[in-house]
C-alpha cells in the first residue's frame, strides 16, 4: 500500500538537502492528479475570488513553479534522492501546461492579460521559470510556442499596474523575456518599474507596499519574504543586473542583509512567526526572505548572530516542520487546505483562490543551492535568544518587539493601517498587539463581543455591545523609543476622540504591558451624535481553549490563579489553558476620576469559534465598562495585559510560573500619569 503523501511529508526533515528534496517532490506529487488535461490549470477546491475562474485556475498552475522550479534545478545540478520518473512527470507537466495556457487556440487558454489582472502575479512565477531554467521552459519549445509564450508574457507590458509590490512581477516578467530573448521584453518598463519601486523605501530594509510620500503605511510579510526583500534578493543574482544596474543592487544587498535585524524580532524559537497582516495563507513563505538571501549569497553580510547559515536555515526549517506539523495545513491528499494551521475561510483575503496557498513554495528556494552551499552544509542551530534583544522598537512598521524566553514573540503595534479595504484589515494591522503563539482574530459575525472577536483590541460600543467600533485609520500614531511607548489617537465617532498609549514591558516582567486609554467626548458631539452611554472593551491575547469554559476551575481569589483556570473579578480577567495563560488587570490610577476607578469588569469572552487564526477554540480575558456620557468627559482605563506561553505546550504552563509572573505589581510610570492628566 503506497504511503499517504501527508505521511512523507510529515516524516521529511527539510533540514537536510534529501528531506526538502522528499518533502518538495511528495507536495508537488499531490497537485498531478489534479492538474487539467491540458495541464495548464490547478483544480483544488471551489471557493470563490474576486477574479475569474480561469486566473484562479492559471494561480494553482502557476505557483506550484515557486516548488517546482527549484526542485528541477536541483535534480538536474546533482542528484536528489528524487525518483527520476516523478521528475519526468514533473517536468513535463508544467511545460504543457506553460505551452497550452499561453496557446490562444488552446481550450485552456489562460487569456490575455487585462489591467490590475490576477494574471500579474502569476506572471512572476513563470518569469522565474524561464530565467532559471530556459533549458526546461523555452528550449525545447517550437518557435510559434515560444512566440505565443514571450506574447502572453509581454502582454504586461501594455496594462495599467497597482501602485504597489505587484510591480515587482512586472520586474521578474521582463526579466524572464529579456533572459529568453524574447522580443517582447521592454527595458523601459523595467527599469521605470524599479525606479517607481525605490519611492517605496523607509529605512533599514523596510519598504511599505507603496510610496512612502503617499501616505502607504502598510509593512507586512509582503514588506519582507513575500515581495520586497525576496523579488530584490532575486534580481541582484541576475547577470545582466549584476553588470547594467550594479548600484541599485548594491543598494539591495545592504538593504536586505540590514533587515535581518528586525526581521528576526518576528520570529520565536520554536520556529512559529508572529501572524501580521494579510495574505496568512501563504504559510511558510513567511520565512522565503532567509534562503532567498543565502541564495544571493549575503548570509555572511547580516548581522551577528544572524550571519551565519546555520542559524538563518533554523529559523526557516523549523517554521515549515511547525505548519506541517498542524493538523489542518495538509488534507489527507497532501494537498494544502485554505486557512493558516486550520482550514479557515474567516482569515483569508478575497483573493485567496484554493491555489493560492502555494506560495508557500517561494520558501522552497533552497533546492536550487548546491550541495556544497553552507545552506546544507551547516548544521541547524537553535536560535540563539540569548543573544537577540528582549526588547526592540522597530521604528518603520510601529511596532514594540518583544522576546520573551524566546518561546514568545509578540509585538505591540501601532500606526499601520491597510491601504484599501480589505476583508477584516482593521484586525489584520490595527490591533495593540500581535503574538507568534497566540495570533490574532477577525470577526465571524457583527452581533456581539463574541463574533467581533476583540482580542487585543480596544472597542467602543454605542448600541450595549452589539457592535463594535474599533480602527482602521489613525488620526495619529507616533513611537516614542526612549519610553518604549507607542502613542495613537482615532475618532470612533465624530467627537468622540480615543487616545491609546501603548507601553513596553519593564525587562523584569516581560509577561506584562500596560495600556492606557482615554476617551474624551466634546461637548458638541455629546450633544448631537454621541448615544447616552459607550460600552468599552479592551482585550488579551486569545488563548486556545478546548474546552472553552465548562470544564474549567472557576477561581474565588485573584491569587489562586493557575493552570488551566478562569478568574474574573471587578478589575481581572484570566484565564489558562495547556496552550499558555492571558490576563487583564486594571490599574487605573490617580489621574482617573472616581468614577473611572469603579465599575469596570473583568469577563472571560468565549469567542466564536474559527476566529483565531491559529486555534479553532479561544477565549480572550477583557475588561469591559460603561462610560456615562457626558459633555466634555474624559475616560480614563489603564490596563496591565499579560501573556505567558509554555515553552512545551504539550506539558503546558505549572500553577507556579503562572503565579510568579502573575503576582508582579504593574505600576503605571510618572511620565505616563502626567501624560493623562495633561
Ligand atoms: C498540451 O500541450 C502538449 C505540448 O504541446 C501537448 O502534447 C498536449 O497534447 C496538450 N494537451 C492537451 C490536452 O491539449
Amino acid at each position: 500500500m503506497p504511503v499517504p503523501l501527508a505521511d512523507i511529508c510529515h516524516s521529511s526533515d527539510p533540514a537536510t538537502r534529501a528531506g526538502c528534496f522528499k518533502l518538495a517532490a511528495a507536495l508537488i506529487a499531490a497537485l498531478l492528479p489534479r492538474l487539467s488535461p491540458g495541464r495548464a490549470r490547478l483544480l483544488l477546491g471551489n471557493t470563490g475570488t474576486h477574479y475569474d475562474e480561469t486566473a484562479a485556475e492559471l494561480e494553482g498552475y502557476s505557483r506550484a513553479l515557486w516548488g517546482v522550479v527549484p526542485l528541477l534545478a536541483g535534480h538536474r545540478a546533482e542528484t536528489s534522492g528524487v525518483d527520476a520518473a516523478l521528475i519526468a512527470q514533473i517536468e513535463c507537466a508544467w511545460r504543457d501546461g506553460l505551452i497550452n495556457g499561453t496557446d490562444p487556440a488552446h481550450a485552456e487558454y489562460w487569456g490575455a492579460v487585462r489591467d490590475r489582472d490576477q494574471r500579474m502575479v502569476e506572471m512572476c512565477a513563470i518569469g522565474f521559470a524561464l530565467t532559471k531554467l530556459p533549458g526546461v521552459f523555452w528550449e525545447p519549445l517550437t518557435s510559434q510556442q515560444r512566440e505565443n509564450v514571450a506574447r502572453w508574457l509581454g502582454d504586461i507590458n501594455g496594462r495599467e499596474m497597482p501602485r504597489t509590490n505587484w510591480r515587482w512581477f512586472r520586474v521578474m516578467a521582463n526579466i524572464g523575456l529579456r533572459t529568453v530573448g524574447a522580443s517582447t521584453y521592454s527595458a523601459e518598463v523595467l527599469y521605470a518599474d524599479l525606479d517607481f519601486m525605490d519611492t517605496f523605501h523607509v529605512e533599514r530594509g523596510w519598504n511599505a507596499d507603496g510610496p512612502v510620500e503617499e501616505g502607504v503605511k502598510q509593512m507586512d510579510y509582503y514588506s519582507a519574504s513575500f515581495a520586497l526583500q525576496f523579488a530584490p534578493l532575486l534580481y541582484v543574482c541576475d547577470e545582466v543586473a549584476q553588470r547594467d544596474d550594479a548600484a541599485r543592487c548594491q543598494r539591495f544587498r545592504k538593504r536586505a542583509a540590514q533587515f535581518a535585524e528586525d526581521f528576526v524580532c518576528w520570529f520565536d524559537d520554536a520556529g512559529r512567526a508572529v501572524p501580521f497582516g494579510r495574505s496568512m495563507t501563504y504559510r511558510f513563505a513567511m520565512v522565503a526572505y532567509w534562503p532567498a538571501l543565502a541564495y544571493a549569497g549575503l548570509t555572511d553580510a547580516a548581522a551577528k548572530p544572524l550571519n551565519n547559515a546555520g542559524v538563518t536555515k533554523g529559523i526557516w526549517a523549523r517554521n515549515i516542520r511547525w505548519f506541517i506539523g498542524q493538523r489542518g495545513v495538509l488534507r489527507d491528499d497532501g494537498t494544502f487546505s485554505i486557512g493558516y494551521t486550520y482550514e479557515n475561510l474567516f482569515l483569508t483575503e478575497n483573493y485567496n483562490s484554493p491555489g493560492s496557498p502555494y506560495w508557500a513554495f517561494l520558501a522552497l528556494l533552497p533546492l536550487a543551492l548546491p550541495s556544497t552551499h553552507a545552506w546544507w552544509r551547516s548544521e541547524e542551530k537553535a536560535l540563539p535568544s540569548s543573544e537577540l534583544p528582549s526588547i526592540k522598537a522597530l521604528k518603520p512598521p510601529g511596532h514594540i518587539a518583544i522576546r520573551h524566553g524566546g518561546n514568545h514573540a509578540y509585538v505591540l503595534s501601532a500606526g499601520q493601517q491597510p491601504a484599501y479595504r480589505m476583508r477584516h484589515g482593521a484586525q489584520k494591522y490595527c490591533k495593540l498587539a500581535y503574538s507568534s503563539a497566540f495570533g490574532y482574530s477577525v470577526p465571524t459575525g457583527a452581533s456581539g463581543d463574541e463574533q467581533h472577536a476583540l482580542d487585543s483590541t480596544f472597542a467602543l460600543s454605542d448600541d450595549g455591545g452589539e457592535t463594535f467600533k474599533v480602527p482602521r485609520q489613525l488620526r495619529s500614531a507616533h513611537l516614542d523609543e526612549a519610553r518604549g511607548c507607542l502613542t495613537s489617537s482615532w475618532m470612533p465617532w465624530p467627537g468622540v476622540l480615543v487616545e491609546t498609549w501603548l507601553v513596553a514591558p519593564a525587562p523584569s516582567s516581560l509577561a506584562w504591558h500596560v495600556r492606557a486609554h482615554r476617551v474624551t467626548v466634546t461637548d458638541a458631539a455629546a450633544k448631537t451624535t454621541v448615544p447616552a452611554a459607550l460600552l468599552i472593551s479592551d482585550g488579551s491575547f486569545a488563548v486556545s481553549d478546548r474546552a472553552q469554559q465548562g470544564e474549567k476551575r472557576r477561581l474565588e481569589q485573584r491569587d489562586q490563579v493557575g493552570a488551566d483556570s478562569i478568574y474574573t473579578s471587578s478589575s481581572t480577567a484570566f484565564v489558562a489553558s495547556h496552550k499558555g495563560a492571558v490576563g487583564i488587570r486594571d490599574i487605573t490610577l490617580g489621574s482617573a476620576s472616581e468614577s473611572d476607578k469603579q465599575r469596570t469588569q473583568g469577563v472571560v469572552v468565549p469567542v466564536d469559534a474559527s476566529s483565531n487564526i491559529i486555534a479553532p477554540r479561544t477565549s480572550v480575558a477583557c475588561l469591559q465598562k460603561t462610560l456615562a456620557r457626558a459633555p466634555g468627559a474624559r475616560h480614563i482605563l489603564v490596563s496591565a495585559v499579560f501573556a505567558m506561553v509554555p515553552r512545551d505546550d504539550t506539558v503546558g504552563l505549572s500553577t507556579d510560573e503562572i503565579r510568579k509572573a502573575w503576582e508582579v505589581d504593574v505600576e503605571v510610570p510618572k511620565w505616563l500619569e502626567e501624560a493623562l492628566s495633561a
